[in-house]
């Protein structure tokens, strides 16, 4: 998942890309950001795309960075919230080797730690830990491994959307794939995208510097997963991880 994959996604991106904030039915989300924002505190958002928490995040604090490596989500983005005055926009890659120091009292990411690269991920672990202040929070919001494997699960016991027939891989892209899901990386929309252990998640955190506070699971419809998901499929349902957490 390339800075050109997601150029190229932008100008149909509401309808190519799961939209987290409209199927976190709960409001799981925008809950853990509410309980510690503040009209004098800073906040950034990083992979912010065409700009969905703008409007959850710009009425609640003093500032709102946003920040994306497609410039195309960031215009669309900054024209669609023109109205909200105290947000800056800038196209950053969260994986490059260097970027620019900065810091806030609070960041965002939802949904943009993807990429199927190790040392891309490491970087952007790393720079997203540098734009945080000493005890700062931080919502991450991440595709969860042990939810994709359940679908996968359910989909092959149940013959679920004709699973049945799926033509398995081979050559190499089987032992792609083999080398992928060892990582936690697994397809969504033939698009190799890395999905996280709740354990792993845990760890990292915990060796960037945080205090993990909580680590729930955002869920969503089995629609979300299935085409045709059987009428008894009901709990547990498909998930992300949301990990709520603060800078020590
Ligand atoms: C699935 S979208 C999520 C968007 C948004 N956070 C939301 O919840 O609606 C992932 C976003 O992360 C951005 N992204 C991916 N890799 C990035 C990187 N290395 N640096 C900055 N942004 C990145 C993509 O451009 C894309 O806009």
């Amino acid at each position: 998942m390339e800075k050109s994959y997601w150029e190229k996604i932008a100008p149909s991106y509401e309808t190519e890309i799961f939209d987290v904030l409209k199927n976190d039915k709960n409001g799981k989300i925008a809950k853990a950001i509410q309980s510690f924002a503040s009209k004098e505190n800073s906040i950034i958002d990083i992979g912010c795309a065409v700009g969905k928490w703008i409007p959850v995040i710009a009425p609640i604090f003093k500032n709102v960075k946003a920040i994306d490596i497609s410039s195309k989500n960031l215009k669309i983005a900054a024209a669609k919230y023109s109205s909200y005055k105290n947000v800056q926009y800038e196209r950053i890659d969260m994986s490059a080797k260097k970027i620019k120091n900065q810091k806030y009292d609070a960041a965002i990411c939802i949904n943009a730690i993807l990429t199927e690269s190790l040392p891309k991920r490491n970087l952007f672990f790393k720079h997203m830990t540098s734009f945080l202040k000493k005890e700062g929070h931080l919502v991450l919001v991440v595709p969860s491994l042990e939810s994709k494997l359940f679908s996968h699960i359910i989909a092959n016991k149940w013959n679920v959307d004709d699973a049945k027939n799926d033509v398995p891989p081979t050559g190499k892209r089987a032992i792609s794939q083999m080398q992928f899901i060892k990582n936690g990386v697994t397809d969504i929309d033939d698009v190799p995208t890395k999905h996280f252990l709740k354990e792993e998640l845990e760890l990292l955190l915990q060796l960037e510097g945080f205090k993990v506070q909580k680590i729930e699971k955002i869920e969503y419809d089995w629609s979300t997963e299935f085409h045709k998901a059987p009428k008894w499929l009901k709990d547990p349902k498909p998930w992300d991880w949301m990990v709520k957490a603060q800078l020590k």
